[in-house]
């Protein structure tokens, strides 16, 4: 029994869909989000800065005191978990692993598409990750830059989402694939629209679902669950612009935001 709270961090606010997904899973957790609004995206900086970013965002975690640390960021995950995992003393999860697991669960054809951020795309975690599950699988990689902005305008249902959305994709629909992952946080907000454009034959692979059940495994078997059941407590802080994060985060989380704070991440 472990009453202490489960961390998770995002470059921004996309990392509230996985944290809708925890909330399914794990409703007795309290959990406190960081994200980091002043700095979004991740996904156009150097590994090097992510890494610096991510140990950041980590060292405030455990500062308020979390039993363990959820990476929601693709780009955070491909660029620093790695390098988390050995530097902190703290069960960290990363979003690309069960992106990858659940992608080759649903593959028919063995081609797998792979949409996020440019760090994403080059940094080749997803192709390392999915290799290590299969090394059979074929796989079609394309950064998709302006889907971010997209969802945190709150677009993500307008013509111009449908028209950005064409752009990058007509290549990837004609390309083989069965199954297509959302390697951004941002992207399953897009779901609708990514999936007009994709048809319904390729399967949409939101990784955040297999995210929540992972982090459920480790919690158990680590001993850190929180069994009694109970009305969770859920904290959100950001680097800034809270108000926005308070409305936009509420298409992430299809619930009220309820307390959020500023802080600064660089003190
Ligand atoms: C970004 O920070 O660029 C998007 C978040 C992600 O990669 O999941």
């Amino acid at each position: 029994m472990d009453r202490r709270p489960i961390g998770v961090f995002d470059s921004g606010i996309g990392g509230l869909t996985v944290v809708k997904e925890i909330m399914e899973v794990l409703p007795d957790e309290d959990i406190i989000y960081f994200g980091d609004t002043a700095r979004v995206p991740y996904g156009s900086k150097s590994k090097e800065t992510v890494i610096k970013f991510s140990f950041q965002c980590i060292r405030f975690l455990l500062e308020k005191g979390v039993k363990a640390i959820v990476i929601a960021c693709n780009t955070a995950s491909s660029a620093a978990l790695d390098v988390a995992q050995q530097s902190f003393d703290i069960p960290i999860v990363g979003v690309v692993e069960p992106g990858a697991v659940t992608a080759c669960r649903v593959t028919r054809t063995n081609k797998i598409g792979i949409i996020g951020t440019e760090g994403t795309v080059s940094s080749g975690a997803y192709e390392k990750a999915i290799y290590r599950i299969d090394n059979s699988v074929n796989m079609v990689l394309k950064a998709c830059p302006l889907f971010v902005p997209i969802a945190e305008e709150g677009w993500q249902d307008t013509d111009i989402a449908r028209l950005t959305a064409l752009r990058y994709l007509s290549d990837l629909r004609d390309s083989g694939i069965d199954a297509l992952v959302m390697a951004c946080t941002h992207y399953p907000l897009m779901e609708k629209t990514i999936e007009e454009v994709m048809g319904t034959d390729i399967r949409l692979v939101n990784p955040a679902y297999e995210t929540a059940k992972v982090l459920e495994t480790m919690i158990n078997s680590n001993g850190l669950k929180n069994e009694r059941p109970r009305q969770a407590e859920y904290k959100y802080y950001v680097s800034d612009n809270p108000v926005k994060f308070k409305k936009v985060g509420e298409n992430f989380l299809h619930k009220p935001v309820g307390w959020v704070e500023k802080i600064d991440i660089e003190k």
